[in-house]
């Protein structure tokens, strides 16, 4: 039976969430950025959920909040359940934070029930999934397969800050950061519940689904330079305008993404200086996000981009500057762990649903250290990354039963 008479565990969840949703950087929407006030705030807030639930939890030096549950033989390899805290701007509030409350909701479920799990549990949020704030790639999950890079930390926000004395204020530890790196024989899995962020499920009436893998994503930052000069005097053709030369080249992204239908390619971020209505646009910063579930027909899309971005500038004498920083390659999830998550939704009466994640996940990265797997939710209208996000009480419920459910056939 699908959906339980009193959907208790999926009341509680929205009740974690709602507290965490009042952790904003800004006051009239959700902004959560990593190394913020807010995120400080959330991990705070987190660490006081996981202690509740029973679980002995620290802030790691990045600012990942840690819960561990010690099962009957604390030598056992550990189960990992986590999610990320952090968010886009103006983000919804179940992206990420849905899969950090589910996991504590499950832990505590289990220790009502009375069930000693045979391995530890470890319940982890992330804090740097969404890369919103600085050139980074899933810091922080990485940080535990013991790949993160020195060059993270000197990587810088919109406001010249870097990574580094982000860190430091927000009370990590940049000296501890190889303290976070697990050793791969101390865990036996991974598994991520996170909303769909995608219309499948709720076309096909299921309130959860599973992933069978993540695509793969590019990301870099261009910067466009042309030459300030004034709108009324300088002729047209004389003119090295970098917004008119942007505008262009973000035209070429769209087409390029749109090649393939499984290939997507994106510019979320235009800032133009110095921004004024009499003035030639002297510089614009650019965003390109670039994906497929192949690597090599996404290396293929960007470096299409990139040539024709080149030839935009070359014809119209702007220079062009590309910063490559992600490159996150198409990750399959774990089919052991997929089948146990198979099994569990089947026996909650859910009709088991595989797709591939368009949207980046931790579990990229989590996947570098054990298997990993997760479990989508299904999201009014596959709306995401936008305020509107939202899930019904009634499938937090059924996710949470089938984690539990999954979580009891790996650790019994
Ligand atoms: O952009 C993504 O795919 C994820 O939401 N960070
Ligand atoms: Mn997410
Ligand atoms: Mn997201």
């Amino acid at each position: 039976m699908t959906n339980s008479p009193d959907p208790i565990l999926g009341r509680r969840a929205m009740a974690m969430l709602d507290a965490l949703a009042r952790h904003s950087d800004e006051p009239d929407r959700l902004t959560r950025l990593y190394l913020s006030k807010a995120h400080r705030a959330a991990a705070e807030e987190t660490l006081g959920l996981m202690r509740q639930a029973g679980l002995h939890s620290h802030i790691d030096a990045l600012g990942s909040v840690v819960g561990r549950l010690e099962g009957a033989n604390p030598d056992a390899p550990a189960l990992l359940i986590g999610s990320h805290i952090d968010t886009v701007i103006d983000a919804g509030r179940y992206d990420g934070t849905l899969g950090v409350v589910l996991g504590i909701v499950a832990v505590q479920a289990l220790r009502e029930a009375g069930i000693v799990p045979s391995c530890p549990i470890e319940v982890i949020a992330f804090g740097d999934e969404e890369n919103a704030r600085f050139p980074t790639n899933l810091s922080t999950s990485y940080a535990l397969s013991g790949n993160y890079r020195a060059e993270w930390l000197d990587g810088i926000d919109e406001g010249g800050v870097s990574l580094k004395e982000a860190l430091i204020g927000f009370g990590g530890d940049p000296a501890r950061i190889g303290e976070i790196a697990r050793d791969p024989k101390r865990y036996r899995g991974y598994l991520e519940v996170h909303i769909e962020q995608g219309p499948q499920l709720e076309a096909e009436g299921l309130p959860v689904g599973l992933v069978s893998a993540i695509n793969g994503v590019s990301r870099a930052r261009l910067a466009v330079i042309g030459e300030a000069g004034h709108a009324g005097t300088v002729p047209m053709p004389m003119r090295r305008d970098a917004l008119a030369a942007a505008a262009e080249m973000i035209v070429a992204v769209e087409r390029a993404g749109a090649i393939r239908e499984d290939t997507v390619a994106t510019v979320g971020v235009a800032k133009v200086q110095p921004g004024a209505i009499n003035v030639i646009p002297a510089r614009v910063d650019l965003t390109l996000d670039a994906r497929s579930p192949d690597d090599a027909v996404r290396h293929a899309v960007v470096a299409d981009i990139l040539a024709e971005c080149g030839a935009i500038a070359e014809k119209r004498g702007v220079t062009l500057t590309v910063e490559p920083f992600m490159d996150s390659p198409a990750t399959p999830m774990d089919r052991g762990l997929i089948g146990l998550l198979e099994e569990a939704v089947r026996e909650t009466g859910v009709a088991p649903r595989h797709l591939a994640s368009g949207a980046g996940h931790d579990a990229v990265a989590m996947a570098a250290l054990c298997p990993a797997a997760m479990l989508f939710v299904r999201c009014k209208g596959g709306i995401s990354h936008n305020p509107a996000e939202s899930i019904t009480v009634e499938d937090a419920d059924v996710a949470a039963r089938v984690l539990i459910e999954t979580v009891k056939k790996i650790v019994a």
